[in-house]
């Protein structure tokens, strides 16, 4: 490969920072292409370190520098492209420098830059470097003082963290406002904020009896859209106090939506910024589904406060100490919220779409990574939802008062430090008087473990002899696996669908256990079972594994008609549908008619019929495992074959319920008052379902129910529901709803991005020709990631039988795109390559069209570190 050599970061190689910084205050004149930083900061050598002081700093145009207000000769510093170096600097003293930066210019959206015409900033994770030079590390702590000066016309808003201490005019059609952050914090917690804004206003009062002042920033005429994440705020303020006794520090939260991004939101202290998509909302432009991330990602936010904030990292290997708990806090909240069950499936699902092939392919990782070219590739999802889970298993062993105990002590020990994950679990053992140095692999191995479970029953000793065995494949760069000490949440279920009780040892039970299998293998004897019952495991996704279990049909049908932990029902169905669909796709390839189990339609129908059960549960227990779930499940992938057999399951399901379907459909009509609760949303979710499997059958009736539900859709997630089966079928129903939708919407930045990803994601033949037409559409711009991933993501990671057209037309314009992009936005790019590290699971012809379309990029002249550390480990 032609690209040059990055260097590589290592945990091993850690240093504590060898100089502290004090106190920093930073005065900003902002203008849109030269923005002046000044930036003083009290450094101060730390004890018994020697050497240089250097000073990260990327993209700076160096004004001037002064130590103690004493101008520096040429000789007493040197500027790289990368930072700047003291050659021998005092032990204490206040540097000064003055640099020039440019907004507009910052297409990578790290740093200062400008959106939609409004000053933000991103640091997280090197961000600050951009801004100012600095020792841009996480565990160099320091307290703020801000000056932001602009025009009273551009910049009517002016903000950053903390507290706003002082605001004045400057007289000449510019003003000033000073901030002070009195909470030492990390430089990629610094934030600014500038522009033409509106806001929506609220208070929260603490369980102390302090009044917060609560503030939502959007882009003018956009306030009456916060009404909702306002909500999501005060609640998740709430339950922080309630569930983990955790108070607000401040007298003021704001909290910025941005239309340009990179990413979902970020924690800056008491300045937090969204993208818009997880903030705007009301019932004609938002989905359900917008609704639950808009909760789930206010929440996730604010829990950082105190999970991140009060209590950073040490370094960026120790990310998963603050995302991999917060997940853990914000998917607990949704399920105080919400439906515990449905949450958690919600979460596997994610888990399972998105992490499990991570860990099985060439960019997996630790939850506690050990090396990194490029920090920012490793906001990924085993950091964060494998590390969500890894903090759950702490959570189950521990039980919630262990774990609150646990959590108490961390924030006893740690608050205003920045620690290590190790640091986090001797927080939680010290607490509980436990030992849990076996239980730390999980934070520094790779890779899914592999559980296969086998069972036999014996009718004369009653006894049921249940076998567990463990295993992990090789990741790159860990051939050798260890046993992980797994909790396996279990119970029996009776052949007469009653749940049995579990004698070990001669011991009761009760219903059910935690069997925790620590090494290779584990066999148990369950004493007293006098039928063949079924076991039923890693309830509630006790832990996060692949279960291999040879679950005959009944078995599969008893356990989704009676077992008592929700999730187990929900996942045998899933067992079974993948089961089904796996052999279809075998029949498939052998040119056979494939055969449609009218036992598995029927249990699905009981499923949908079953009115004990919630609806939203319902929805998602009748929806088929994802063309991604199956392909992950067999080498190499028969991409088309993977699609045409859930599209005949789809199609048998709607003939055969149709009456059921149609019934629901109709009984399931809401009266016309919208209600974004969990309660509603999930009939929603089950009549869209209804609709969907109806619109499967692609019959004439179906379209025109779709298009009817299309015309008299008076909320979002019905008319997407309605255009989404309407996209799938080629006609001028289609072309008119389309054309309606863009009508409607077209002045509506977020709303469009929906417009783009639907299209992005049909099955019809002419998607590739469509999205490439698309590029040229006004509202899309290569510069906005919200864009690149509605219209190019949505394609690339969205539309598998599209993208991996066998042509290779799919991978070609997806990767002529990304080098595009690697020179505007390498983050985003970066982000976007990860799925060409699958081509090795593809059938030849196309790991090599795949794997030819990632070599040309990976020679690109001038490719970013971002998108060279992907390409060069996906082709290793
Ligand atoms: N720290 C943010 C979060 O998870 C994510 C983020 C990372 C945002 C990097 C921007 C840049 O809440
Ligand atoms: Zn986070």
């Amino acid at each position: 490969m032609k690209t040059e050599q990055h260097a590589v970061i290592r945990l091993s190689e850690y240093a504590a920072p060898s100089y502290a910084v004090a106190g920093v205050a930073l005065s900003f004149d902002l203008a849109p292409t030269g923005t002046t930083v000044r930036a003083d900061l009290k450094i101060e050598r730390s004890a018994g370190q020697t050497g240089p002081l250097t000073l990260d700093g990327e993209a700076l145009d160096l004004k001037s520098i002064t130590i103690d207000g004493q101008p520096l000769g040429d000789n007493a510093y040197t500027v790289t492209e990368t930072g700047l170096t003291l050659a021998d600097a005092p032990s204490k003293f206040t540097l000064t420098t003055e640099v020039l930066i440019d907004p507009v210019e910052n297409t990578r959206l790290e740093g200062l830059y400008q959106s939609n015409g409004i000053f933000c900033t991103q640091c997280e994770a090197e961000g600050f470097r951009r801004i100012t030079y600095f020792p841009d590390r996480p565990d160099v702590l320091s307290t703020y003082r801000v000056t932001v000066r602009g025009s009273k016309d551009v910049c009517p808003i002016l903000l950053s963290n903390g507290n706003l201490v002082e605001q004045r005019d400057l007289g000449d059609g510019r003003h000033e406002a000073v901030w002070e952050d009195p909470f030492p914090k990390p430089s990629y917690l610094f934030a600014l904020v500038a522009g033409k804004l509106d806001s929506y206003e609220d208070t929260f009062t603490t369980m102390s009896g302090r009044k917060v002042d609560l503030k939502i920033w959007v882009e003018p005429g956009n306030a009456p859209y916060c009404a909702y994440a306002m909500d999501a705020l005060k609640r998740s303020m709430k339950w922080d106090e309630d569930r983990f006794g955790l108070e607000y520090d401040l007298d003021i939260f704001n909290i910025v939506a941005v239309s340009d991004f990179n990413m979902g939101a970020m924690e800056n202290k008491s300045l937090n910024v969204f993208n818009a998509k997880y903030i705007l909302a009301d019932p004609e432009t938002a989905t359900d589904a917008d609704y639950a991330n808009i909760e789930a990602i206010v929440g996730h936010e604010y829990f950082h406060n105190w999970t991140g904030n009060r209590v950073t990292c040490r370094d960026w290997f120790q990310l998963s100490l603050k995302e991999g708990l917060t997940v853990f806090r914000d998917q607990e909240f949704s399920a105080d919220m919400r439906s515990r069950a449905v949450k958690r499936i919600q979460d596997v699902r994610m888990l399972r779409a998105r992490q499990f092939p991570e860990d099985a392919g060439p960019l997996a990782h630790p939850v506690r990574p050990e090396s990194y070219m490029e920090i920012n590739n490793f906001y990924t999802a085993t950091v964060y939802e494998k590390g969500a889970e890894v903090i759950r298993m702490q959570h189950a062993l521990l039980g919630e008062d262990g774990f609150q105990k646990g959590m108490k002590l961390y924030f006893e020990r740690h608050d205003g430090q920045a620690v290590t994950c190790d640091d986090f679990v001797a927080a939680m053992a010290d607490a509980n008087g436990r030992d849990m140095t076996g239980f730390k692999p999980w934070y520094s191995q790779a890779g899914t473990p592999k559980v296969t479970a086998s069972w036999r029953h014996d009718a004369t000793s009653k006894t049921l002899t249940l076998t567990l065995t463990q295993a992990t494949e090789p990741t790159p760069g860990q051939k050798q696996k260890q046993a992980l000490p797994i909790p396996m949440r279990m119970g029996l279920v009776g052949s007469d669908g009653k749940p049995c009780n579990l004698i070990l040892d001669g011991q009761d039970l009760g219903a059910e256990t935690v069997l925790m299998l620590d090494e290779d293998s584990l066999t148990c004897v369950f004493e007293g079972v006098d039928n063949a019952a079924v076991p039923s495991l890693n309830r509630g996704f006790s832990a996060p594994i692949v279960l291999k279990a040879p679950y005959s049909a009944a078995e599969s049908i008893l356990l989704m008609g009676h077992d008592p932990d929700p999730f187990a029902r929900w996942e045998a169905g899933q067992q079974y549908a993948t089961a089904l669909l796996l052999g279809m796709v075998a029949d498939l390839r052998e040119k056979r008619e494939p055969v449609l189990d009218e036992g598995f339609i029927a249990a699905f129908g009981r499923i949908l019929t079953d009115s004990s059960l919630d609806p939203a549960f319902r929805s998602l227990a009748i929806t088929l495992p994802s063309e991604d779930y199956l392909a992950e499940q067999m080498r190499p992938v028969a991409v088309d074959e993977i699609h045409e057999a859930r599209q005949r399951l789809r199609k048998a399901i709607g003939e055969t319920l149709s009456r059921d379907l149609s019934r629901l459909h109709a009984e399931l009509a809401d009266d016309g008052r919208f209600d974004p609760g969990a309660d509603a949303a999930g009939r929603r979710a089950l009549r869209n379902t209804a609709l969907i499997y109806l619109g499967a059958a692609e019959t004439p009736e179906a379209v025109t129910l779709a298009k009817t539900r299309y015309d008299i859709a008076d909320n979002m997630t019905d008319r997407m529901a309605a255009l989404a089966v309407l996209t799938e079928c080629a006609g001028p129903e289609r072309e008119a709803a389309l054309a309606d939708f863009h009508d409607r919407f077209k002045d509506d930045e977020q709303v469009m991005d929906k417009w783009f990803a639907i299209q992005a994601m049909s099955g019809l033949p002419d998607t590739l020709d469509r999205v490439k037409a698309l590029l040229d559409h006004p509202r899309f711009s290569m510069k906005k990631p919200n864009k690149v991933r509605a219209l190019i993501g949505s394609f690339a990671m969205g539309n598998p039988i599209r993208f991996h057209a066998a042509d290779g037309s799919g991978y070609d314009f997806v990767i002529d795109k990304l080098i595009e992009l690697d020179r505007l936005n390498p983050q985003v790019a970066a982000r976007l390559l990860g799925t060409f590290g699958q081509w090795r699971r593809l059938p030849a012809d196309r790991a090599r069209l795949m794997k030819t379309a990632l070599e040309r990029l990976a020679e690109t002249e001038g490719l970013s570190r971002d998108s060279t550390e992907i390409a060069t480990k996906s082709l290793a």
